[in-house]
């Protein structure tokens, strides 16, 4: 059982600072409770008695002597601390802390205070900062919110509390049920992991969605939604999508990882689906509250008109629902319903003069045929097309089928089609005017689905010599850095089993020549000093050198060059490297992300790597066939896969690269960022090089 049970049950409710003022929250919560028919026993606690809202007030919660699950507080910040301590000795067990006035505004010890007390005593704390919690279980209405909750199955977690308050009535309006609505606001206690892991096993709740605006414990919060989405669709709404750079990290990599593009990958490698628009997030909950389970991987489009039809397939591209496409198959269902000049290929086009009994005919085919897994139905208003009779067969056909295959439905035109569009969403009907909407919807549930079935990855242990690479920290630590130098790096790579381009550091030149000559030409030289972050522009490097002489100039120059742009660097000598072939240039990366922890990186690297913008992010752990999965992610796949009779570049090696570093970071908690790029990928079964890598320390000692 979990411990969160009489937040959503509570034997008796206490509304410490219930007021005898219309007008106030602590009044407004009474009322509310009293309005929402509660099942419990409800008790309004103010020191100066007296009735409000017609019930028999406390003077204290000690004068309560029935048990008292939850505590709602709505007095002033000043004065919670002592409310809790009483709550205390009372044995509440849980809080709900309606007041302002704490971490939002700063006064963090105030509110540290009070979770450390109540968690010490025993108690949970919701918010401080917070509109309350509806629960339908037991007809708590404990918030100051609207009054006409409609009962379902939906749960909503918000951390905005004017958004979730508005929530409320908008679901009214949209005719969805609640089976609870939580607000979390400050979190300083439960928080949306701890919520999940109870709605994901409360019978009432059949789909959970969140509004977030930062996510407190990533790497519980990963687990947790993983876990959830298994069993129920969780839908995000998160805000902050333009807010780059605002959790700019000391790495490259952190750099483009605006945190909102972690949290995009990174929910979607959890099974989450996200919303951009609160309304296409309201739409999305109406939907998978209600639909069942798709019968099949694929949709029938049926539609009267080729162009809207055209629409819808696009959509289903956008929204990731493929289509039936067996033409025999759809030849022989549908073709005794549609007339000669119409197709039968999916979509499935009954044309400009199909009536409602067309549309009758061939949706009760569409939802008997076991190959047909979905149906998208719609229709254009045309001279035959009466709006009514359409609306009459969507009726029917829906109660009728509604337990068997989701159907959505869109209808497109004047006056009539939008007064049935309007009837029959009163009744929740999935009907838009939009195609694009109704789309989405099966979109969003088509994508719940494949998560829930997809297989619990395991994890294999990647090896790495994390007691190599814990040397070679020691060693730049000693020297008083926060990174590593070039040719460090290399040596962490080689330790972790990535490969890197032969190379030396040599401290004159004939101990340059040698090394040249060791690794064999043509070879380049970059010059080792912690004083030169930007080697090019100093001159520190020289490419493509193919013999004695050209090493022993390109010394010269280098270290001559390098002294003169900055004078007074410490430079330890210069590396002499293998001069890398020509592959295709990736990026790879990991780091330990603030909100989520261990996060790995995989993208088109190489110079343009911050114009394309083509990277993609996972919390790590994943395994190989997690790392592979997000290799397709980029819009650059192609190259690696192989374009215009190119062979297959060597992914493989490349999932691996992967795995070892986010396995780097996971060991090695002094190192914070890795990134090679560019790491090249040659053919397949020729591997990879990683020819830039760039280490950071955490910047704590070690
Ligand atoms: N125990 C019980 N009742 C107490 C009390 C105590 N220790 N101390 C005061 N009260 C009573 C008061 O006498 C008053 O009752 P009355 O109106 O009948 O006289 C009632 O509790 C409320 O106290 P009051 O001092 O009038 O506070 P308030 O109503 O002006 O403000 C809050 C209290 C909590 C609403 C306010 O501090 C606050 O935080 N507002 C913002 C809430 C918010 O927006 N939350 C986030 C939403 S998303």
């Amino acid at each position: 059982m979990s411990d969160l049970k009489y937040l959503f049950e509570p034997r008796g409710v206490a509304v410490i600072g219930a007021s005898h003022n219309p007008g106030k929250i602590g009044y407004r919560i009474v009322d509310n409770i009293l309005a929402g028919g509660y099942r419990g026993k409800i008790y309004p606690i103010n020191p100066r008695g007296g009735k409000i809202a017609g019930v028999d007030v406390c003077t204290s919660i000690h004068g309560v002597i029935h048990d008292v699950d939850v505590a709602v507080i709505t007095i002033p910040a000043k004065h919670v601390f002592d409310a809790v301590m009483s709550c205390a000795k009372r044995k509440v067990k849980h809080l709900v802390i309606i007041t302002s006035g704490f971490s939002e505004i700063g006064n963090s010890a105030e509110e540290k205070k009070i979770v450390s007390f109540a968690r010490d005593n025993g108690m949970r704390v919701l918010g401080p900062n917070i509109f309350g919690i509806y629960s339908s279980q037991v007809s708590l209405n404990a918030t100051f919110g609207p009054q006409d909750i409609k009962p379902g199955n939906v749960s909503i977690i918000t951390q905005s509390g004017a958004i979730g308050i508005a929530m409320i009535g908008k679901t009214r309006v949209e005719n969805i049920g609640l089976s609870s609505i939580i607000s979390v606001g400050n979190k300083s206690d439960i928080d949306e992991a701890d919520l999940l892991e109870y709605l994901v096993s409360h019978d009432d709740t059949r789909m959970i969605l969140m509004y977030i605006e930062g996510v407190r414990d990533g790497e519980r919060m990963v687990n947790v939604l993983s876990e959830a989405t298994k069993k129920k669709p969780v839908v995000v709404i998160k805000s902050g999508r333009s807010a780059r750079g605002a959790m700019a990290a000391a790495s490259h990599t952190g750099s483009l990882a605006g945190a909102d593009e972690v949290f995009d990958c990174i929910i979607k490698q959890c099974g989450v689906i996200r919303a951009e628009r609160i309304q296409e997030a309201l739409e999305w909950c109406k939907f998978l509250a209600d639909a069942p389970k798709p019968g099949g991987d694929s949709a029938v489009i049926i539609t009267n008109g080729g162009g809207v039809g055209v629409l819808a397939a696009d959509a289903c591209d956008k929204y990731g629902v493929s289509l039936y496409d067996d033409q025999d198959a759809l030849k022989s269902s549908f073709g005794g319903s549609v007339p000669d000049f119409g197709s039968t290929k999916n979509p499935v086009d009954l044309t400009g003069g199909a009536t409602g009994d067309d549309y009758d005919k061939s949706l009760s085919i569409a939802l008997k045929d076991k190959h047909v897994g979905s149906v998208i139905c719609l229709g254009c208003e045309t001279a035959v097309f009466n709006a009514e009779k359409f609306t009459g067969v969507v009726k029917k056909k829906y109660r009728a089928y509604r337990s068997n295959k989701p159907v959505v439905f869109s209808i497109f035109g004047g006056e009539l089609v939008e007064n049935g569009i309007g009837k029959l969403r009163k009744e929740n009907v999935p009907i838009f005017s939009d195609v694009y909407d109704a789309v989405s919807c099966l979109g969003a549930l088509y994508s719940h689905e494949r998560h829930a079935r997809s297989a619990k990855p395991t994890y294999e242990k990647v090896q790495i010599d994390a007691k190599a690479i814990g040397g070679m920290v020691r060693q730049a630590r000693k020297a008083g850095r926060h990174f590593l130098l070039a040719h460090e790096a290399h040596e962490v790579m080689s330790a972790a089993g990535i490969a890197v381009p032969a190379s030396r550091v040599a401290r004159d030149i004939p101990t340059a020549v040698k090394c040249a000559e060791g690794i064999g030409y043509p070879v380049a030289m970059k010059v080792v000093s912690k004083d030169i972050i930007h080697k090019s522009d100093a001159g520190g490097i020289a490419l493509d050198l193919d013999n004695e002489q050209e090493v022993v100039d390109a010394h010269e120059s280098i270290l001559h060059s390098c002294k003169a742009h900055v004078p007074n660097a410490y430079i330890e000598g210069v590396e002499i490297a293998e001069m890398v072939k020509p592959g295709i240039e990736t990026i790879v990366g990991a780091r330990r992300d603030r909100s989520f922890g261990p996060i790995v990186m995989f993208g088109l690297g190489g110079i343009y790597v911050e114009v394309m913008k083509d990277v993609t992010f996972r919390a790590f752990p994943i395994n190989r066939a997690g790392a592979l999965d997000m290799m397709g992610d980029i819009r650059s796949y192609p190259l690696l896969i192989g374009v215009r009779g190119e062979k297959k570049k060597d992914i493989d090696t490349v999932a691996h690269a992967i795995l070892k570093v986010g396995a780097i970071i996971r060991e090695c908690p002094d190192i914070s960022d890795i990134e090679i790029n560019p790491l090249v990928v040659y053919d397949e079964g020729e591997g990879v090089k990683a020819v830039d890598v760039r280490i950071l320390l955490t910047t704590r000692s070690a």
